[in-house]
């Protein structure tokens, strides 16, 4: 049994789950063993500017809510940032901020483009791509893994999927990197507002010529798909195109990084896994489990209701916390262990219920072909430099992985 230590754990009540700098810190499994142990549904007190909030941190109860759109609503936000600055600009029309029947409509209209079938072309692209750049970098001395491989798939996935037009792609790519969150210590919040701006603009565009220029991409989908005889909105298509890049950039190229941080600090799991003990569908479940890259989801509660015997009121702020959810030694055996045979595994990682991930497939794909790359190609790895946290609240990673691989 892997043990750790509660005795020197953060205290839950003076923790600022607000503050990005709280996340970079060493201590956060014993921070949450501590949640769940003493207050597993937490009252977040104010922060300066911004309103209390409920912190779930159990499996269980993160479960019932995720499940539960009858009682909570993603429609007021569904990440912290938002849902403590009131709303989401994008609600009722993008996926992940839409509830009800019209939620329920625009997913099973998107989740024709993302069945593994519709998908084949995309995934054989991802292994493509997966297999050319871990190609060129056993041949180097030593190269940083976030940059020369991880950032390179999630995107080239994406454009793939809506068929972006290859000259526009670096532009796209640019201008993404100013939105996100790993990135955004290093631009100033107007860079950001105007890189999103941008993106969603191109979308605008591309979606007018996609109209004239159908193919059997997901963008062509969103462009001619009819509810109730009518075609999406404009603002809904473009929304819909920026989340699949704002869900399906970061949290994949997060945990990609983390596949390989995990098996140089596990080296008796990498010999395990190169040696075919075990299956790369089983492992990816616990290199998913293990990085857990987005931390938290939230949901506004509708009504009065309870969750792990708190009383939460109509209107509060209730967070998910799937980074604690996924070590909950209730549901999971010796969690604190990396185990990657762990069966059953049936981490929260890419959430659960009526938002269940919509990329969940693609990104299974994205690491399995990692996984399945690294165990031909490469024989060792190990770390050159030390990596840096990514400081966020939000996502939980490393923005370098310094590296050298030796060929197998
Ligand atoms: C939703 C995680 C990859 C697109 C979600 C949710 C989670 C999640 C936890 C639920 C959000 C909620 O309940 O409010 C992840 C992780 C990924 C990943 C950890 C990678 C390892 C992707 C990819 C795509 C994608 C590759 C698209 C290409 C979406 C979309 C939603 C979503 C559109 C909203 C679904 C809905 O509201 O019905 N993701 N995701 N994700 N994800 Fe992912």
């Amino acid at each position: 049994m892997t043990a750790i230590d509660l005795a020197s754990a953060p205290d839950p009540l003076t923790v600022d789950l607000t503050d990005p700098g709280t996340f970079v810190r060493d201590d956060l499994h014993e921070m949450w063993a501590r949640f769940r142990a003493e207050r597993p549904v937490h009252r977040h007190p104010e922060t300066p500017g911004r309103p209390p909030f409920w912190v779930v941190t159990r499996y269980a109860d993160a479960m019932s809510v995720y499940k539960d759109n009858k009682n909570f609503t993603s429609e007021r936000g569904n990440v912290l940032a938002t849902l403590l600055a009131g709303g989401d600009s994008a609600a009722g029309k993008m996926l992940a901020v839409t509830d009800g029947a019209r939620h329920r409509a625009i997913r099973n209209m998107m989740l024709k483009s993302f069945s593994p079938r519709a998908l084949q072309h995309v995934v054989a692209g991802v292994r493509k791509r997966t297999k050319d750049l871990v190609g060129q970098v056993v041949a180097k001395d030593s190269f940083d893994y976030a940059r020369e491989v991880a950032e390179h798939i999630p995107m080239g996935t994406i454009c793939d999927l809506m068929a972006i037009p290859p000259q526009d792609r670096p532009q796209l790519l640019a201008w993404n990197k100013k939105t996100l969150s790993s990135e955004a210590e290093n631009d100033s919040l107007d860079d950001q507002v105007m890189a999103r701006n941008e993106i969603l603009l191109y979308f605008s565009d591309l979606a007018r010529h996609r109209r004239r220029n159908l193919g059997d991409d997901v963008l062509s989908t969103l462009v001619t798909a009819e509810i109730d005889g009518e075609r999406l909105s404009e603002e809904e298509i473009i929304f819909n195109c920026y989340s699949l890049i704002l869900g399906g950039d970061e949290s994949s190229r997060v945990s990609s990084i983390s596949t390989v941080l995990a098996f140089i600090q596990h080296p008796e799991q990498w010999r395990r896994f190169k040696a075919g003990e075990v299956t790369t569908n089983v492992a990816t479940e616990e290199v998913l489990r293990w990085a857990t890259p987005a931390m938290h989801f939230g949901r506004r509660a509708l009504v009065d209701v309870e969750v792990g015997g708190e009383r939460i009121a109509a209107g509060d702020i209730v967070t998910l916390w799937n980074t604690s959810a996924n070590f909950d030694e209730s549901v999971f055996a010796d969690p604190f262990a990396y185990d990657l045979a762990r069966t059953p595994n049936k981490h929260l990682t890419f959430g659960y219920g009526p938002h269940f991930c919509l990329g969940a497939f693609l990104g299974r794909e994205e690491l399995k072909a990692l996984l399945d790359e690294l165990r031909e190609n490469v024989a060792t790895m190990e770390l050159v430099g030390t990596p840096e946290r990514i400081r966020s609240n939000f996502l939980y990673g490393y923005r370098n992985l310094p590296v050298s691989f030796s060929a197998a």
